[in-house]
């Protein structure tokens, strides 16, 4: 670990005391406890210089607890945004080389609300497009980008989510997708995709002239699958993302693609989660099918979670299903994109059985069509397999997710086992109750 304490009661009190409005300046102090290890201070300059935050002057001495940590004193001159980024990057650091209690296991969160300490580590996009983007060269939405990313960065486990006043144009764009995507859904969506699309419009407003509210969806999700979302500003990484699913928690990007281009999106955006991936999740066997991937997913190696991210790519995000002897699509980047649902569905396509010890080594192709699709008969079976395949993956432990508490237990003793049973136990005598008054 380079960074194991960050002053907060600091950084809160220059927050509280020095600034009123975002854009003013003020000299900062932070303090950071490093291990004494050789590198350690230079990766943690590198945050201010990737924030470009002057530093004014600098001090090291002796932590007081510990004679192997060090506390480094910090004076910089920044704003309000500035700060807020600055101690967020820090303590992603903080984070990513945390000590887990489970030794050699990379850190996972244990609680709903630790999703806080890792849905802001945007991998790409974010505010910052690339310049392959088509929004890149246009300033206005750059700025509107900016605001989104904000909004997400701000967001904290249990907030309402913003509501939107979407301008004309991101309407007219969304517009666009709906209308030519609604074409398709009848002939291409699996059944459980349109039975929930009319519960959308009648109870969240899906319609060709209004976006949804993220809130409203999220709401509406809960009550049908446990399912929430989470806004999130880019693409996190396969580990964060699919961390998220373990809680059920589905992470979730509020920003409208360029409007240069209706049809076509390098990324994420919120038609292709409110029109690909809610009418799924609102699904509770589908739900169940997410939430396993994530919960398997947790303390894994890298190997293992890139292996279930490329499961996940090619179920949830481009999978196909039989339905009555015919393909249909439950994928949402092909619920999402006119072309590819047509292509995916065509006998140009290649298909062949989801089975994920082939599945996880085929390529994910980004912005190109899929060179195969895999087909399962049905969600339990795709669920199933992925508990088979589950258990090829080796960790030190087994988590159990406990709905009452938003928690994942970590089964590795006696103890934490005997609590599961007796849990059990109680639903089993549920069973045993219901078969009594059935039968007698
Ligand atoms: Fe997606």
């Amino acid at each position: 670990a380079i960074i194991t304490k960050i002053d907060e009661n600091l950084y809160n009190r220059s927050i509280s005391s020095k600034w009123s409005t975002s854009c003013d300046r003020a000299n900062t102090t932070i303090i950071l406890s490093l291990k004494n290890e050789v590198g350690s201070l230079v990766q943690a300059l590198k945050v201010f210089q990737e924030k470009r935050v002057n530093l004014a002057h600098i001090e090291s001495r002796r932590s007081k607890g510990s004679d192997s940590d060090c506390e480094i004193f910090l004076d910089c001159n920044t704003d309000r945004e500035q700060l807020r980024e600055l101690t967020q990057l820090l303590r992603n650091l903080l984070i990513l080389n945390c000590v887990t209690d489970l030794a050699g296991v990379p850190w996972f969160p244990k609680k709903i609300s630790e999703l806080d300490l890792c849905a802001n580590r945007v991998l790409m996009y974010g505010s910052e497009l690339n310049a392959d983007h088509p929004g890149f060269k246009d300033n206005v939405y750059r700025k509107r980008r900016k605001y989104f990313a904000d909004l997400a960065m701000r967001y904290k486990h249990g907030d309402p989510i913003q509501r939107i006043d979407f301008k004309e144009e991101e309407v007219r764009t969304w517009g666009v997708v709906f209308r030519e995507l609604n074409k398709l859904y009848v002939t291409h969506a699996c059944k459980e995709y349109l039975q929930n699309f009319p519960l959308l419009i009648k109870h969240c407003n899906y319609r060709e002239d209004n976006i949804p509210q993220l809130e409203d969806v999220s709401n509406f999700l809960k009550g049908h699958s446990g399912f929430i979302l989470r806004p999130v500003a880019g693409y996190l990484s396969p580990r964060d993302f699919l961390a998220g699913l373990a809680f059920r928690v589905f992470h979730c990007t509020q920003y409208i693609r360029h409007s240069s281009d209706p049809l076509y999106t390098p990324e994420p955006d919120t038609c292709h989660e409110l029109l690909g991936h809610v009418p799924l999740l609102a699904d509770p066997t589908f739900a169940q099918f997410s939430q396993e991937i994530g919960l398997t997913s947790l303390g894994a190696s890298d190997e293992a979670v890139k292996k279930l991210a490329t499961c996940y790519f090619f179920t949830v995000e481009f999978g196909l299903c039989k339905q009555d002897g015919k393909l249909r699509a439950y994928g949402a980047g092909l619920l999402s994109s006119v072309s590819e649902l047509k292509h995916a569905l065509s006998d140009k396509a290649r298909v062949l059985p989801f089975d994920p010890m082939v599945t996880f080594e085929q390529e994910c192709l980004i912005t190109t069509f899929q060179e195969a699709y895999f087909v399962s008969e049905s969600f339990e079976e795709a669920k199933n397999k992925i508990r088979e395949f589950a258990k090829t993956i080796w960790r030190p432990f087994t988590v159990h997710y406990n709905p009452y508490t938003q928690s994942v237990e970590v089964l590795k003793d006696i103890k934490s086992i005997n609590y599961l049973l007796k849990h059990i136990r109680q639903e089993l005598g549920i069973v045993e109750d219901t078969l009594y008054h059935i039968t007698a």
